[in-house]
């Protein structure tokens, strides 16, 4: 009876440890890349930002802010505000849509400068539905010009990578209201 007992202890023992051989033992493929082979594409391309913090169609809500006592502000050091702001073809609201950026931005500069864009360039226009870009970077508000990452993407924006360009198209400080003028430029296979 013991022995027996023993055994199975042994058996459950072996299988378990081979079960754990099998999970930690990961398969790794490495292939010649296809796309090593394939020609790099550049695309550019240029649609208007919707950022609404007040009227109908609000786009932008703050969510934090590390001064509770002080009004959540933009122009302040850590208030952050999440985003589904409205991608369109031209700066008119109600042109064809081209997409949403969706995500977060936050005021990451202490002396209020600099909004840390973190978001996706979610696409829904017929050229780019179902693919996405995503955006990183430090907006810097002072500048007339400002530039950001594009670290990656999905769908027809596997593997890319680039750089977008956005300026103020139209700003409501009172509103909080904004449009911006994107001009994207990513390279992807
Ligand atoms: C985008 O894809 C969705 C889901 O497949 C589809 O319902 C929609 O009609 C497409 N839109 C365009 C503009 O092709
Ligand atoms: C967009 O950026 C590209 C490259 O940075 C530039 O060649 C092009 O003229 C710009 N387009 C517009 C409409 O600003």
């Amino acid at each position: 009876m013991a022995s027996k007992f023993v055994s199975s202890n042994v058996v459950t023992l072996v299988l378990s440890l081979s079960l754990v051989a099998i999970s930690t033992c990961m398969e790794i493929v490495t292939t010649n890349s296809l796309q090593n082979q394939k020609q790099l594409k550049q695309t550019n391309f240029v649609f208007y930002m919707h950022d609404r913090e007040s009227g109908d169609s609000i786009t932008t809500v703050p969510i934090a802010g590390i001064r509770p006592v002080k009004k959540w502000f933009l122009g302040r050091f850590g208030t952050t505000f999440v985003i589904d702001d409205l991608l369109t073809e031209t700066p008119d609201w109600s042109s064809p849509a081209v997409g949403h950026a969706r995500g977060i931005y936050v005021n990451s500069a202490v002396a209020g400068t600099d909004i840390h864009f973190l978001f996706s360039l979610v696409f829904t226009n017929k050229e780019f539905n179902g693919s996405s870009l995503e955006i990183q970077g430090a907006n810097e508000i002072l500048r007339r010009f400002r530039e950001v990452s594009v670290v990656s993407g999905t769908g027809k924006f596997r593997f890319a990578r680039g750089y977008a360009i956005f300026d103020n198209y139209f700003v409501d400080m009172k509103a909080l209201n904004a449009v911006l003028r994107w001009n994207v430029t990513v390279l992807h296979y």
